[in-house]
């Protein structure tokens, strides 16, 4: 038996709100470059901060998503809802939320992956939605980094020499599909521009904004190879988080271009140093109106937790994303 360690949210927690502790629950059926999974306790602390429970909650750069889930199965937000501009990651959604999630979790239990028949799958026209977007979940989990943009390879060795089938995990990936169902009535996703949609809810007091660009501020360009949509006007959208009513939190790469940005229109800005669960350091930014709500707990590291509990290797192969 393997063993290993729970990650606990943070060591010291000093809320006035119950929290819920120990490892994130990963729940998107994406493997997504960029994935916000490292922050779901700061966000959990972020709308536990608020004076009351958002009515809305509007993810506009949503990806794989992660927030958006953690908020609906956390019930976090009464309604939210998702916007993204991407057609391959919005036929994921549109399949899950729109009444096939079952078909989708069947296509995939029922694929027997060979690197012959990934590349029979990719070389097919697809004729529906759920085609594409069994095949986008298929690119995702064979691709070098989860990269659905042009140009990224297929996985030739992967982990442990598993090659293509390193990241394959159907049970997996099928059950994360069927639980979204159960919460589907609480988001809507838009296949849209976040632009248009923060501005179709920057009036409502009630709403409330995780947003979450690609990083191509400050001549990075990291989210070019990672994303086919990565141009974003990121002066302009700053402008217009500043006429938001509601609350909302940026993140964004630890750049000077970006907090220079972000101070010229009046936003806080807190660097987050947080190990994930792969031991890889992030080093990004949190831009709010007001950070305060961050000091609470003080630390923004993951630690081991001072006790371990044992875990199967079918567990532990599983849990990888
Ligand atoms: C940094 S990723 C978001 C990652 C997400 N937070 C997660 O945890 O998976 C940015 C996403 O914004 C999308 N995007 C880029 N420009 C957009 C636009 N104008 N409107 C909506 N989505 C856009 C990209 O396709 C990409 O999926």
């Amino acid at each position: 038996m393997a063993q290993t360690y729970l990650l606990p949210e943070f060591e010291t927690e000093q809320r006035e709100k119950p929290v819920n502790v120990a490892s994130v629950p990963q729940r998107s059926p994406f493997r997504y470059p960029g994935g916000k999974t490292w922050l779901v306790p700061l966000f959990r602390r972020w709308m536990m901060s608020l004076p009351n429970q958002p009515a809305i909650l509007v993810e506009p750069f949503a990806g794989g998503g992660i927030i958006s889930l953690t908020a609906a199965f956390e019930q976090l937000a009464d309604h939210i809802v998702m916007v993204e501009l991407d057609g391959q990651i919005s036929s994921v959604w549109k399949t899950i939320l729109g009444g096939d999630a079952d078909w989708l979790a069947k296509r995939i239990l029922s694929f027997e992956l060979t690197p012959e028949s990934a590349k029979e799958e990719f070389a097919k026209e697809v004729r529906s939605q759920r085609e594409l977007a069994f095949q986008t979940i298929l690119k995702n989990r064979t691709a070098h980094g989860g990269i659905l943009a042009e140009g990224a390879g297929v996985l030739k060795r992967g982990e442990n020499g598993r090659g293509i089938l390193s990241r394959w995990y159907p049970q997996t990936i099928a059950k994360r599909i069927t639980n979204i169902k159960f919460v589907s009535r609480r988001i809507e996703f838009i296949q849209g521009d976040a632009f248009e949609q923060l501005k179709r809810f920057g009036k409502d007091r009630n709403a409330v904004f995780f947003i979450d660009p690609p990083y191509t501020a400050g001549g990075k360009s990291a989210g070019s190879r990672l994303y086919t949509h990565c141009e974003v006007d990121h002066e302009r959208l700053f402008s217009i988080c500043e006429e938001l009513r509601g609350d909302l939190l940026m993140t964004y790469d630890n750049a000077d271009e970006v907090r220079a940005l972000a101070a010229r229109h009046g936003f806080e800005t807190k660097a987050v140093a947080m190990k994930n669960t792969h031991h890889a350091e992030m080093n990004e930014l949190l831009i709010g109106r007001d950070l305060s709500w961050t000091e609470a707990g003080g630390v923004f590291r993951e630690h081991r937790s001072p006790y371990r509990v044992s875990e199967s290797k079918q567990t532990k192969k599983q849990r990888k994303r």
